[in-house]
């Protein structure tokens, strides 16, 4: 194989697996049920869908195009694509903000290993106040420090190994199993006595306690379609860029971002009519919601988890799952920087000549001394990873300290930990959004566009026109509305 050929996924399956299983994750799991739960139910919803539909899709659609055309990280995409323009710095923008998502991220994914023990143990089946065991948690910078760093380097172990052996095997294999074991949990969610009023509360819009919420829905609604499609920061189209060119591009992020919302909805319909049916003062509960946090997922779900047979069984198959569904999104945040450093970065050493005639082997070669050569070389995968993996362990140690009561790592007025999460979410993903779609509607060549779109004019052009406009358009100008009126 030519040796400066790119990596590719091997299977459209493999494609489907591996860009839902970035979209796929805590985002759906974690984020959306206490999203929804601070800006009061059903209205949030239906925003959130909004912003799918009218600014996620054709943003992702618009990442896969840049990303094939580009084949490269996301850096080095903006270059060819632009070559000479200041683009590029768009792409560090990006690979920052995949660091800083690893941040709180990991250690989030921390606390599903930290569960996923406590369920093999038995203790979460012993316990009866689960509110008390998730803020005894919170607490403990220990045990969570030491639960991230697990995940960063498994997370690092396994993209070292590569695209098609790494990411999309570990893809194929966790997805549909998260899907079966989520059915299931939905099923003995909606049969508990008591679940719909939960039902009501996802679905039926109250618009009192949308009022409060008032435009921080908005960019909360942005934000979050955002963070749970992986889009606005270079991530899927790091993964384009492994795409072949036989990809229907339109139809993989239509499937993608359905998979993805379906799996959000499936976690809300599990979470709130069980976090109704459980609690002990079921009409207080819309209170209880909106003062909660990010600890809804870690106390509802094992509440309903007890009221299974064989508990523990399910307990932990589910916190398993919350673990792969983690690492295939942790996976695809590492690979974008990964990418840019192997590809990017390199370094000078100096060689000896082992060869008896004096030649040197290798490329960018220049003779220093009799005997020594200097040589580029390029940072290797396993070599990349660790180090991206201690700079991320270093910046989850600040998050985790951050969430312990009276903890004085604050930024205006939050935590570290929450001020990470609304730097990334609520502002660096939707400024991306706007980047990107300017950048594919506006400056990359129309002919490249459509070439991508139509894949070299065997697909049909449908709709191009308005896909363009809504990139030059609707979308850079809904994404900055949402963007002022919620921060002001
Ligand atoms: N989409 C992932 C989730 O929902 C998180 C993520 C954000 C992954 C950005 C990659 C890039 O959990």
């Amino acid at each position: 194989m030519d040796k400066t050929a790119r990596a590719t996924f091997g299977t459209k399956l493999g494609i489907i697996a591996a860009t839902a299983g970035s979209a796929v994750g805590l985002g759906n799991i974690w984020r959306f049920p206490s999203q929804t739960a601070q800006d009061g139910g059903a209205i949030f919803v239906f925003v959130y869908l909004a912003c799918v539909a009218f600014f996620g899709v054709p943003i992702v659609l618009a990442e896969f195009i840049l990303g094939r055309a580009g084949k490269a990280n996301s850096a080095r995409a903006y270059r060819n694509l632009a070559p000479g323009g200041w683009f590029h710095v768009f792409g560090y923008f990006s690979i920052s903000a995949a660091f800083l998502i690893m941040g709180f991220y990991m250690v989030v994914a921390g606390w599903t290993l930290e569960y996923l023990r406590l369920s093999l143990t038995g203790e979460l089946a012993s316990t009866n106040d689960f509110g008390a065991l998730f803020s005894s948690l919170t607490n403990d910078a220990g045990t969570q420090i030491g639960w991230m760093a697990v995940f960063v380097l498994g997370t690092g172990g396994i993209v070292a190994f590569g695209v098609k052996k790494g990411i999309e095997l570990a893809s194929k294999l966790m997805m549909p199993l998260l899907l079966l074991v989520m059915l299931v949990l939905c099923v003995r969610a909606l049969t508990l006595p008591g679940a719909g009023a939960g039902l009501s509360y996802l679905f039926a819009p109250n618009l009192e306690t949308a009022g409060d919420a008032g435009a921080r829905l908005l960019t909360d609604a942005l934000g979050q379609s955002f963070f749970s499609l992986s889009v606005g920061m270079g991530t899927l189209m790091t993964y384009a860029s492994y795409f072949g060119r036989d990809v229907r591009l339109a139809k993989t992020a239509g499937t993608m971002a359905a998979l993805d919302t379906a799996v959000a909805l499936l976690a809300g319909v599990i979470i709130f009519p069980a976090a109704f049916a459980l609690a002990a003062h079921p009409e207080s509960m819309v209170e209880t919601l909106k003062a909660g946090g990010p600890g809804l997922v870690f106390i509802s779900i094992p509440q309903l988890l007890q009221s299974l047979p064989a508990a523990q069984v399910w307990s932990v198959f589910f916190f398993l799952l919350l673990v792969l569904a983690s690492l295939t999104s942790t996976i695809s945040l590492f690979e974008v920087i990964t990418a840019f450093v192997h590809e990017e970065v390199r370094v000078t050493l100096p060689k000896k000549i082992f060869s008896p005639r004096g030649e040197a082997a290798g490329t960018g070669e220049t003779a220093v001394s009799p005997g020594t050569l200097r040589q580029e070389y390029r940072i290797a995968r396993p070599f990349a990873a660790v180090v991206i993996a201690a700079g991320i362990i270093a910046l989850g140690v600040f998050c985790a300290c951050s969430l312990e009561e009276n903890s004085a790592l604050r930024l205006f007025g939050l935590s570290f930990f929450d001020f990470l999460d609304f730097l990334t979410a609520k502002l660096m993903m939707p400024l991306g959004g706007i980047f990107i779609s300017l950048f594919a509607g506006r400056r990359l060549d129309k002919k490249i566009l459509e070439a991508e779109y139509s894949n070299a004019g065997t697909l049909s052009l449908r709709f191009f026109k308005v896909y363009r406009f809504i990139l030059r358009w609707i979308a850079p100008a809904g994404i900055a509305v949402v963007l002022v009126c919620g921060l002001f």
